[in-house]
């Protein structure tokens, strides 16, 4: 399976990037062509609302002129899109968050006769680390990320939520057993 992981951490050895690694690491074991991109290091702007994207229904077609579209022509491309971040102020990082609403280009009609998505039938998961609990602190983002399956007609195959994460030494080995345990659930 093509498989894309968005890191969308900055920090490159921090909680995020660890957990990502060992799913990164499992999901080649087991036979998939992985590619994680490093969002912070990407020229990505926030979406204008202008919806001049949703003229070229059967291209991307976003008008702005970053990193973005490479980025989402990638999405389109992949069976499998993993999304990880960590938590900011209980949601997603700026990185992250500019990804997902340039997602925008890539459907049309939502709400009405005709809708239709680039990325019709994707499967999709999140992977979120956090300093605290999941309980009154990380339920927004899981409910964004589930919502967002909707215009995109994708398929939730999981989500992780690793908290506790404080700092990158926190992730023990039995942190590391889940992500391998999510890694193959994902693709099963
Ligand atoms: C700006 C900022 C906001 C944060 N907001 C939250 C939050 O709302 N809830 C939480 O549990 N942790 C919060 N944290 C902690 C991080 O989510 C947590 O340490 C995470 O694992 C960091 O990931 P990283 O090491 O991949 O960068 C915040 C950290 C920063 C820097």
């Amino acid at each position: 399976m093509k498989i894309t992981i968005l890191q969308g951490s900055a920090r490159k050895k921090g909680n995020t990037a660890r957990a990502s690694n060992w799913i990164e690491q499992e999901l080649t074991s087991l036979g998939h062509e992985v590619d994680t991109i490093y969002l912070h290091s990407k020229n990505l702007k926030g979406c204008m609302g202008c919806a001049k994207c949703k003229e070229k229904p059967d291209t991307i077609g976003c008008v702005q002129k970053d990193d973005m579209p490479k980025i989402l022509g990638k999405i389109v491309r992949s069976q499998l899109v993993v999304f990880a971040s960590p938590l900011y102020f209980w949601g997603f990082t700026a990185q992250i968050k500019a990804v997902i609403d340039r997602t925008y280009s890539l459907y049309i009609n939502y709400h009405q006769p005709g809708h239709a998505s680039l990325v019709d039938g994707q499967k999709q998961a999140l992977l979120v680390t956090g300093a605290g609990p999941y309980e009154d602190n990380a339920e927004g983002v899981f409910t964004a990320f589930r919502r967002m399956q909707k215009p995109h007609k994708a398929i939730n195959v999981g989500e992780l939520f690793i908290g506790s994460c404080t700092t990158p030494d926190k992730l023990d080995d039995s942190v590391q057993d889940q992500a391998i345990e999510f890694a193959g659930k994902i693709v099963a």
